[in-house]
């Protein structure tokens, strides 16, 4: 029987499926695996199923000769080294957007209608007791109806936000590596522009690009210069793409109005400097977080090390 190593608990009907064809090995911790226990207990593994937490490098990939799949139970596969993987014949697959696009996109707009609208802020004022009553002008948000929000990569998810957009009032640009002019969406074209200017002239800026060499600290103190001291920054993509410290320094001069991450550079540790800040939504990494998107997403990634196992192509992979 093969052997597969989990990093994870798997909701239990995905891992029954698990469990009925092969031998597995499950990590029970409620944190990230540590990695050498991962070297470790990978050593003898045939399948490996882990998350964006775990950190697959040439050192657990060396440690586990017989692997054949590695199956990550996410969209990005920043966390593996596909290219080395590849070379050493292992698959390594992923949770294509398509599993979870829906949910991210609502995901999104939750964050762009919380920092907009105060809505953590207000909440810690009213758990302080510091709540002293109605006032016309007390904490006001900013409306989204008429503004431009400026997305960050039109793949699936940019489009999927962008479609909710005229619900809100919203006209969408877009600055996308594939350089999409007028993409079709329902009724309202996305308009194309460079990053620059989407920077300039919008008044929610939402990152979705993956993490590459190309997009890691794509939003750098210049990126954040460009910006509206009115706009907000809205991260659901990678931690990294966005530089941290700059941006902590950018909302502590006002040199925009706020930001909500969903993900930041050095999981779970968040960048002291935004943990003191008012004006900056902080949120832990939950935007596919719904039980039917990630029972999807354990589902498909149980699916490719079965297809892999049994000798079949594996449903979703990774190009190395
Ligand atoms: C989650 O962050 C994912 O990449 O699916």
């Amino acid at each position: 029987m093969s052997s597969i190593l989990v990093t994870r608990k798997l909701p239990s009907s995905v891992l029954a499926k698990l469990h009925a064809a092969a031998d597995v090995d499950l990590y029970t911790g409620d944190a990230a695996i540590p990695t050498d226990d991962l070297r470790a207990r990978v050593a003898d593994k045939d399948a490996l199923v882990c998350l964006v937490a775990d950190s697959i490098d040439r050192t657990v990939i060396d440690a586990a000769p017989a692997l054949k799949v590695i199956a990550n139970v996410a969209v990005g596969c920043n966390n593996i080294d596909v290219p080395y993987a590849t070379s050493r014949g292992i698959a390594v697959t992923n949770t294509p957007p398509d599993v979870l696009t829906e949910s991210v996109a609502d995901f999104t707009w939750a964050l762009i209608l919380a920092v907009t609208r105060r809505l953590a802020e207000g909440e810690r004022l009213v758990r302080r007791g510091e709540w002293k009553g109605w006032a016309l002008d007390f904490m006001l948000g900013s409306e989204l109806r008429g503004k431009q929000l400026g997305l960050v990569g039109a793949g699936r998810i940019g489009r999927a936000v962008a479609a909710r957009a005229p619900a809100f009032g919203m006209r969408v640009a877009c600055s996308s590596r594939r350089e999409r002019v007028g993409v079709e969406l329902h009724a309202s074209p996305l308009e194309a522009m460079s990053l620059d200017r989407l920077l300039l002239t919008s008044d929610v800026v939402s990152l979705h690009v993956p993490l590459t060499p190309e997009t890691r600290h794509l939003i750098d103190r210049r990126a954040l210069t460009r910006m509206k001291r009115s706009a907000y920054l809205i991260n659901t993509a990678r931690g990294p793409v966005v530089d941290e410290a700059a941006l902590a320094w950018a909302l502590q001069q006002h040199l925009l109005a706020g930001a909500a991450l969903d993900v930041y550079e050095n999981e779970p540790v968040v960048h002291p400097d935004l943990l003191r800040l008012e004006n900056v939504l902080l949120v832990p990494h939950l935007a596919s977080g719904t039980t039917e998107t990630r029972t999807a997403m354990a589902d498909l990634a149980v699916e490719n090390v079965l297809a892999v196992l049994e000798g079949r192509p594996p449903l979703t992979p990774v190009r190395g």
